[in-house]
């Protein structure tokens, strides 16, 4: 299985989140998994222009990495998101390639992989952005398995994943294996997904019935 993993922090594999996020590849890694990491700095992808063209056309017109990435998550069995608390949400490095997946979530392209997310804070309130992560990867069309989230308190060299959680965080890594080895299916991820399939079957039927230039399409399981 591929893992690739994206960190929204200009801290890296260095920072708390790449810390974490490194217990949960040990653990994907024991079951065999080949893991490789992309880290948003900030610099590497652009904000969304909002010019429509990625639901047109099914590319963004920015030279910029995105695209180079969005084709590792397409190749990708399992995809884990990895963020800091920033003020009770991603950081604004992860926000930014969110929105650029708009196309991706119109058309549920990552239907059939698994998912997973990472999440350290100084202080706490992870959950809210566990939640909005964990949707993210749904209405993408991945089933999120699991997700692990730590206080860390500030940054540094000598920070520690603590110890409670990194038996959890390496866990995590074989559970998203395991999960997708036997295409584990989950009742709640398909209601989710259902309705949005719908949803997107609606709009993309309505933007074609008024403009040709679409070349979109929902994917069905
Ligand atoms: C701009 C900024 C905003 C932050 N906001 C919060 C916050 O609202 N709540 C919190 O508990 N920690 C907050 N923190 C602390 C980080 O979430 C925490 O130190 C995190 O583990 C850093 O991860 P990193 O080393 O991977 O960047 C913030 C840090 C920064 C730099």
């Amino acid at each position: 299985m591929k893992i690739l993993s994206i960190i929204g922090s200009p801290h890296g594999e260095r920072g708390n989140t790449g810390k974490l996020l490194g217990e949960v590849l040990k653990g994907a890694e024991s079951e065999g998994a080949a893991c490789e990491t992309i880290v948003l700095r900030g610099d590497s992808v652009k904000p969304c222009l909002g010019c429509d063209q990625c639901h047109k056309k099914g590319r963004c017109p920015q030279k910029d990495e995105f695209e180079s990435i969005k084709e590792k998550m397409i190749a990708a069995g399992g995809i884990i998101l990895a963020t800091p608390n920033y003020i009770f949400n991603v950081s604004g490095q992860l926000k930014v390639f969110i929105d650029r997946c708009s196309s991706l979530i119109h058309c549920m392209a990552l239907d059939g992989k698994y998912g997973a997310c990472v999440v350290t804070s100084g202080g706490g309130h992870e959950w809210p952005i566990v939640q909005y992560l964990n949707h993210f990867l749904m209405v993408s069309g991945a089933v999120p398995v699991d997700a692990v989230w730590a206080v860390m308190g500030p940054t540094g060299p000598d920070t520690q994943v603590p110890e409670k959680n990194r038996e959890q965080a390496f866990s995590s890594g074989r559970t998203l294996v395991r999960a997708w080895e036997e295409k584990r299916r989950f009742a709640m991820v398909e209601k989710v997904q259902e309705e949005h399939r719908k949803r997107m079957q609606e709009l993309i039927n309505w933007c074609l019935s008024i403009n040709r230039e679409f070349r979109v399409s929902v994917a069905t399981p």
